[in-house]
């Protein structure tokens, strides 16, 4: 079963969805309309999981706040500027200058200083709220290792490599699920950010990242690498798939199985195993190793290829084959000059890996 992807996830909360222009607008400014498949944009204003709440609410606590500023400032200069424009008839001396005013001074002085005191007070407790949670007693544990520019995810208990789409199960109120996310990079740092379910966190070579999400509605959520880590940080889309607990458990069956060689797709088999795909790629079971791509055990069960790049049809994954450098310029992944005989036959054999 595949999840609905969640557009506006907007029914647990109603009342919400008049944040939506704002949104887009700041999702604009942000430089985050590419979290996901064209036309499609996460909000922040939409939390649909305990960390992505605690941001969400202290962020509305700094925006009303600045906005109370931005209306008495602005209302002040507003007012003024009406009421003392120039008029006809007016002597054009400078009117008295005044200095001096202990009571103004002091008033804009402790105000401000009251102001971000309280700001970092409310900071500090959500900060300490998300990053001290425990973990509970059947917490789920996933590794996260930014590469460029793709997501390798691996499930250590549960013999699990994937890449690029991130399942988990949904959380309730009944039974809370939370899943702890461990977040490592191979090469250079890399940040973690589906908006919908928790904040921002770097993943930084040589040191380990610790966050958890909690999603609280079955569906696909969307989500992108936020710092900048070379050409395709852009197309490094990562995508958090919550289920049902018992749809996750058949998920998760289906990715321990190993591969059945299916003899029609021998040809194409042969040559991938005889091309050094195998140097990068890893396929359980078989010869191929590698851990610079993603691993392919179960590519079929991917959305899309590329890191969210493209999704994942037999004609793309042929065309990124022939050539990813049309589908992701700067992707890492050479061109193996393939013909089309062979791109046939080892499509064919990818198609397999179900
Ligand atoms: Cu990875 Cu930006």
């Amino acid at each position: 079963m595949t999840p609905r992807l969640l557009k506006r996830p907007g029914s647990l909360w109603p009342g919400r969805k008049s944040a939506l222009p704002l949104a887009l607008a700041t999702g604009m400014l942000a430089g985050t309309v590419y979290a996901g498949a064209p036309g499609q944009i996460t909000n922040i204003f939409e939390p649909l999981s305990t960390p992505a709440e605690s941001v969400y609410q202290s962020a509305l606590l700094t925006l009303a706040i600045c906005a109370v500023i931005f209306l008495i400032v602005g209302g002040l200069l507003l007012y003024t500027t009406i009421r003392f424009r120039r008029r006809a008839g007016d002597d054009s001396l400078e009117p008295p200058q005044i200095y001096g005013s202990n009571q103004i001074e002091l008033a804009w002085t402790v105000i401000p200083i009251l102001i971000v005191f309280v700001l970092v007070l409310v900071t500090a407790r959500t900060t300490a709220d998300v990053q001290n949670q425990p973990a509970l007693p059947d917490s789920l544990n996933v590794t996260v290792v930014g590469h460029q520019w793709w997501w390798e995810i691996r499930y250590p208990e549960l013999g699990i490599v994937t890449a690029n789409e991130l399942h988990v199960p949904v959380s309730n109120a009944a039974k809370r699920k939370l899943t702890f996310l461990r977040l490592e990079s191979a090469d250079v740092a890399h940040s973690f950010w589906v908006p919908q379910l928790a904040g921002k966190t770097d993943l930084i070579p040589n040191r380990v990242n610790v966050m958890w999400i909690e999603p609280k509605q079955v569906g696909t959520y969307l989500g992108n690498c936020a710092e900048y880590c070379g050409t395709q940080h852009a197309r490094m889309l990562v995508r958090v798939i919550a289920h049902e607990p018992e749809d996750f458990a058949r998920w998760a069956a289906a990715q321990q199985e190993t591969g059945v060689e299916e003899p029609r797709v021998k040809d194409g088999r042969q040559l991938f195993f005889a091309t050094s795909c195998i140097n990068c790629h890893a396929i359980r079971g078989t010869v191929a190793k590698g851990r610079f791509g993603p691993d392919l055990t179960h590519l079929m069960s991917r959305d899309t290829l590329a890191s969210g790049a493209a999704r994942n049809t037999p004609e793309k994954l042929r065309g990124w084959m022939r050539n990813p450098q049309t589908i992701k310029d700067g992707a890492l992944m050479p061109d193996m000059k393939l013909s089309d005989e062979e791109l046939d036959h080892i499509t064919a054999y990818l198609q397999t890996l179900k």
